[in-house]
């Protein structure tokens, strides 16, 4: 990166960046001489060094290419219940389906994968196709509301402890695990909605030291930004629903990672029932062609206006990965990218109550990983970390100015 610090070289790089090992484009001068031209920006690759494609290509053409059914650009949506082949969509078996999982199977660098109806029916079928009676989880304080209704209102009913630990300190893993050996550890890299940058290397190496199954939750990175399986985790599990979708017009979820624990999953579909749709898995397999595309684009806007609000007088602190304010590993080079999750801290009652009234571009509603910026208020949870007066934001892919204007007439607005 020359002499640019990451957050001055996302904020240069434009939309259409090419990838890594592409070259900057050269202009043939009078001479016959080939120049640079100045004004083309530097060029950002925000991959997990640690991917590996199956044919030397760049993760974002193996995305284009990878997976779709011989002989077509664009699998078609088989929607032929009896079509041969189409007996178990969940699986590899269909061939809309196939080509989407495909595609995340090669990014994941998994063993296997299977799909579900949506990000936390996937997560809830593989906890309730992998536990017993008796099992013992350790989890993050603090993950997606509705993973953290399953822990603590269902699985404890079923005979299953689960254990939350502050996972921000790796020791806490190292000391839980020690005291009482767990079946699975869980969480979530970059954490909804506290915006904890977790350390997921160290996290997994302690882990697995103890002999756990390590289940991660990938949504909000993508496997364009982290590579969990690749790093020694032995499930990933994305919501295609979010960023690997990106449209915010399907819903999904895939689990990859080990063949063994893999197959246990895909075996109990079929009486869980819920199974990956072809006409979502055809739009997310179109959206997740521009993955990393939308990832670049996500993160600069995402710095762009963390930096804007942590310089805004109404904010007490603005959470994202990129701040080295907030994430003291900001700038390291092992994670290039936080995608657009940010959290406002308010100093202000006013200001957390009424911001959602006055945006006018950005929507006040939950969801998040598509388009269109949103906030969302949030209540104080202490156990989970969550603070007072704090606003998720999920940066879409309107041009950050305009995102920057709309928070400064919103804020302005509040009394
Ligand atoms: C981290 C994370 N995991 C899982 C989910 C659930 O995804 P879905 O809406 O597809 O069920 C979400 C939803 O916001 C999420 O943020």
């Amino acid at each position: 990166m020359d002499n640019l610090n990451k957050r001055e070289f996302l904020k240069m790089t434009s939309l259409l960046g090419a990838g890594a090992g592409a070259t900057v484009p050269t202009i043939a001068t009078a001479a016959g001489e080939t120049a640079t031209p100045a004004a083309v920006p530097p060029l950002a690759d925000l991959l997990d060094a640690n991917f590996e494609s199956s044919t030397g290509r760049h993760f974002g053409s193996q995305i284009i290419h990878h997976g779709e059914q011989a002989g077509f650009q664009v699998t078609p949506i088989s929607q032929d219940k009896a079509a041969p082949g189409y007996q178990r969509p969940g699986n590899l078996s269909n061939p809309t389906v196939a080509a989407l999982l495909r595609k995340v199977m090669e990014m994941d660098g998994a063993e296997a994968i299977a799909g579900g109806p949506c990000g936390m029916g996937i997560i809830s079928q593989t906890y309730m196709a992998l536990l017993k009676p008796g099992d013992r989880v350790v989890a993050h304080r603090c993950n997606y509301d509705w993973v953290m209704s399953l822990f603590r209102d269902y699985l404890p009913g079923w005979g299953i402890e689960v254990e939350f630990v502050d996972l921000t300190d790796p020791g806490n893993l190292a000391k839980s695990l020690k005291i009482r050996p767990a079946k699975f550890v869980h969480w979530e890299p970059y954490v909804n909605p506290t915006m904890e940058v977790l350390d997921t290397p160290a996290l997994i190496k302690i882990a697995k030291q103890a002999g756990a199954t390590v289940i991660l939750d990938n949504t909000w990175l993508t496997p364009y930004l982290l590579q969990p399986f690749r790093l020694g985790a032995d499930l990933v599990i994305h919501s295609v629903t979010k960023y690997m979708g990106g449209h915010g017009n399907a819903m999904g979820g895939v689990v990859s990672g080990k063949k063994d624990l893999v197959g246990r999953i895909e075996k109990a579909q079929n009486w869980f029932g819920g199974l990956l749709r072809p006409m979502d898995a055809f739009l997310v397999t179109q959206g997740v062609k521009t993955l990393p595309l939308r990832m670049r684009q996500h993160c600069r806007s995402a710095q762009m206006v963390a930096e804007f609000l942590q310089s805004h007088p109404a904010v007490a602190r603005v959470r994202y990965g990129g701040l080295p304010v907030w994430n003291r590993q900001a700038e390291s080079e092992s994670l290039k990218g936080f995608g657009g999750m940010l959290g406002i801290e308010w100093k202000k009652d006013a200001v957390h109550r009424d911001l959602g009234r006055h945006v006018k571009l950005i929507i006040n509603q939950t969801s998040l990983g598509d388009p269109v910026t949103r906030v969302l208020q949030r209540k104080e949870e202490k156990d989970r970390g969550i603070p007072a007066r704090y606003t998720r934001v999920s940066i879409g892919l309107e041009e950050p100015e305009d995102l920057i204007a709309d928070f400064k007439q919103a804020i302005a607005k509040c009394p």
